[in-house]
């Protein structure tokens, strides 16, 4: 039986207004942001509204071209510092160091970190440069990483906060403790949903070890329902396959909320003060709808499973968390 975390978190955010919107984001001057996957969709969207708020935004993206096009589009919004462009791909722990490394150089705190880059149910199995499979190494191995190496920068911040973005997909999530990384057998929709349930169980643990190195750092998570995005463009199939993959991604996307409504969740989580720790928002509706809290899969609760997520992380990537004195364990 796992042991279960209480949901005190979720169970103490105050009740949210109905039509929270990014206008509702409170005053970010003198916050710096940064956004993983900024260039695209909720990434973008986030990225646009934090600027706009005053944050100085630092755009993770792993391709110059899209990241160049989005800086443009991120700096006509922004009404505090440039916004600029940090190269990070997720799936190569070398750029993620040099990111990291890069970041720290400035010196400068930052105050929230937006894990939200992504890749969904990819066709292929496709490893990562050290070897993962592409789900878990993308979603999970390297975000986990990239928070630990920007650790110093968070907390010189004074209330750093950590979101990190997850799906409706992690209902259907396990932890494959026996394959994490899908080399026996690679069924696309449960490594993506393994990868959804890792950003909760990271989230969760991040928060209490957090708590228990005594910091401000706050570690929360959210998700945007289904929304139009180029999450669903992942191609790579062929004939039926390719033609039928197209119509089930114009299917998604004719359902789905505009990538506006769909970032609010995160974007509540991002800059709302005095949000619990591990505290999960979502939409209304759960798959559309202005934000609040939500539920989440029960095995998001497990200690034990996030306290071997932990383990496992640190030993696949070779990156421990330094929180100074008393690391916690
Ligand atoms: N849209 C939805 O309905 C939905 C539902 C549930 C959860 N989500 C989650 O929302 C997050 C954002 O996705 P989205 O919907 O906005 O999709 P998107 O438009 O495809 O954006 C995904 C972003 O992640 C970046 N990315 C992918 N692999 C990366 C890597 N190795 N290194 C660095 N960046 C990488 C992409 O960069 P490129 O442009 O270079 O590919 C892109 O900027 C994801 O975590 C996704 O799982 C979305």
């Amino acid at each position: 039986m796992a042991e279960v975390q209480s949901d005190r978190a979720v169970a103490s955010i105050p009740f949210l207004p109905r039509r929270w919107t990014a206008a509702d984001i409170p005053d970010l001057t003198g916050k710096t942001a940064v956004v993983t996957g900024a260039n695209s969709g909720l990434g973008l969207r986030t990225a646009e509204a934090l600027a706009a708020r005053g944050a100085q935004v630092l755009m993770a993206c792993r391709n110059e071209v899209k990241a160049a096009a989005a800086l443009e589009q991120v700096t006509e919004a922004a009404t505090g510092p440039k916004p600029e462009v940090v190269p990070l791909d997720l799936a190569d722990l070398t750029s993620v160091r040099r990111a990291a490394d890069h970041l720290d150089v400035r010196e400068s705190p930052i105050d929230i970190l937006v894990n939200n880059a992504g890749v969904m149910a990819l066709p292929k199995h496709i490893r990562t440069s050290q070897g993962f499979d592409a789900q878990f190494g993308t979603n999970h191995l390297g975000h986990y990483a990239f928070t630990g190496l920007l650790l110093p920068a968070l907390l010189r911040a004074p209330a750093p906060r950590v979101v990190t973005v997850s799906s409706i997909a992690a209902w259907g999530g396990m932890i494959n403790w026996a394959d994490p990384n899908w080399r026996v057998l690679y069924v696309r929709w449960l490594a993506y949903s393994q990868s959804k349930l890792a950003n909760l169980l990271f989230t969760a643990e991040l928060d209490r070890r957090a708590r228990a190195a005594g910091s401000t750092l706050t570690a929360v998570a959210a998700h945007p329902g289904l929304s139009a995005t180029h999450l669903y463009d992942a191609g790579g199939e062929k004939g039926a396959g390719a033609r039928l993959a197209a119509l089930q991604q114009r299917l998604l996307v004719s359902m789905a909320q505009p990538d506006r409504m769909g970032a609010l969740p995160q974007l509540y989580a991002a800059t709302m003060p005095s949000l619990p720790g591990n505290a999960y928002l979502g939409p209304a509706f759960e798959s559309f709808g202005y934000p609040r809290r939500t539920l989440r899969n029960p095995l998001a609760y497990s200690r034990i499973q996030a306290r071997a997520l932990w383990r496992m992380s640190e030993k696949l990537t070779g990156i421990e968390y330094d929180w100074g004195a008393g690391t916690p364990d």
